[in-house]
């Protein structure tokens, strides 16, 4: 069977496939269907975190299968309830609410409408406010609204007119924050660091003054967390890192452990601004996913957090020797596992050499590697994947 002549025929050309048909998958590793293994550095893009086919996450998954799978949000389902408390519990312990989706852009598409439905309720003195300050090089999902709030024009190009009521600032910049100010601003919306936008980090002082900023404005502060939450950067939530607390919090991709799910989590400023009817999903919460979740959080304890962040400390200062070593390394930028590889070449054809090897990264923004592998990892596989990034930068420099 040709499953790539099929895809091809069949499917809308939205995905640029690489030349991997996966078997299995288990922990930090692929399978393609000739039996060849690959260490995955990518975790399908920071979702499996806790590691493919997670046995506790499976188990609990085939529990609630053998239970029930749907009952839709008319009714109470337990694994959705318990997450939800868990979920507030941890970041809003008091009058924080939480509402459970499908994805990231839909957990996205609920905080916008939290914070224009706020808006609405705290209006300035010349009416309704509703528009967000974004960022450019953001990503925050690619449903209308979603894009809209999304800083690279070349995800825009044939989707206009999109959304009103985005604009768009520099991240580490807060003047360029300031100067967006006006009398219908009533959110500000930030990846803590930027990922499809090539990893980039806040600085520390940029997210407290942005948390000054909408302070002393009365504007909502939304972290978008959908890629670099959930573990990924040493503690639960990279904002931990900063000691900034937002007002809304979204979660996905990792939150299921490949599982769809997204969560928008609203602290007590904003979360009663819904009014029973105004959101809504079928899916969104399905009791299978909540049970793959809750056995995710009991996994992403803080020992769990201290290997994970020692094997990262151990790949950095193992990149930052590739970096003094290979002057094509321009930077190596990030926290925790979410790393970027910055060259002053095109990375495309090293993640193609790197494949070729049985390691699996990616590259974003035309010339930045990028690092997500599940936070099991081990410092084997961190020597395994340095071994072949420095053959791959050695046979870029002879091309
Ligand atoms: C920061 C961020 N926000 C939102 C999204 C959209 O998530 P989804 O693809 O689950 O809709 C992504 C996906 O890559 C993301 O990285």
């Amino acid at each position: 069977m040709d499953i790539k002549q099929i895809e091809d025929n069949y499917f809308m050309h939205t995905y640029k496939r690489i030349n991997l048909v996966v078997k299995k998958a288990k922990n930090r590793f692929i399978w393609d269907r000739n039996g060849k293994k690959y260490l995955d550095f990518f975790a399908g893009i920071s979702v499996c975190n806790v590691g493919h086919c997670n046995e506790a996450v499976i188990k609990a998954v085939k529990k609630q299968l053998d239970s029930f799978a749907h009952v839709s949000n008319l009714y109470y389902a337990l694994p959705q309830i318990k997450l939800g408390e868990e979920l507030v519990k941890r970041i809003f312990p008091v009058g924080g609410r939480v509402f459970l989706s499908n994805s990231g852009a839909e957990a996205n598409e609920c905080a916008i409408k939290v914070a224009k439905k706020w808006g609405f309720l705290n209006p300035s003195k010349k009416g309704n406010r509703y528009e967000i300050i974004c960022f450019t090089n953001s990503f925050h999902g690619r449903t209308l609204t979603t894009l809209s709030a999304t800083g690279q024009e070349k995800f825009h190009e044939f989707f206009k007119p999109l959304c009103d009521g985005f604009v768009f600032a520099e991240i580490n910049n807060i003047d360029s924050v300031k100067k967006l100010l006006n009398d219908r601003t009533v959110a500000v919306m930030i990846e803590p660091i930027q990922g499809e936008g090539g990893i980039i980090p806040s600085d520390k002082v940029f997210l407290k003054d942005l948390r000054a900023f909408c302070d002393e404005n009365n504007l909502l502060l939304i972290f978008d967390e959908i890629q670099c939450g959930v573990g990924r950067t040493g503690k639960f939530y990279a904002f931990e890192n900063y000691d900034v607390k937002p007002d809304i919090v979204t979660l996905a991709k990792s939150l299921a452990n490949g599982l769809p799910l997204g969560a928008t989590i609203a602290g007590e400023k904003c979360a009663e601004a819904f009014s029973y009817g105004e959101h809504g999903s079928t899916f969104g919460g399905n009791p299978v996913s909540c049970a793959a979740a809750l056995a995710v959080l009991k996994i992403i304890n803080s020992k769990f957090l201290r290997t994970s962040s020692k094997t990262a400390e151990y790949l950095r200062v193992k990149l930052e020797d590739l970096k003094e070593k290979y002057s094509v390394i321009e930077c190596i930028r990030g926290l925790g596992l979410m790393i970027g590889i910055c060259l002053k070449v095109s990375g495309k054809d090293i993640v193609n050499y790197c494949m070729d090897r049985g390691l699996i990264i990616n590259c974003t923004q035309e010339t930045v590697l990028r690092l997500l592998p599940p936070l099991t990892i081990t410092k084997k596989d961190v020597d395994f994947a340095v071994k072949i990034l420095e053959e791959a930068l050695k046979w870029k420099l002879t091309k």
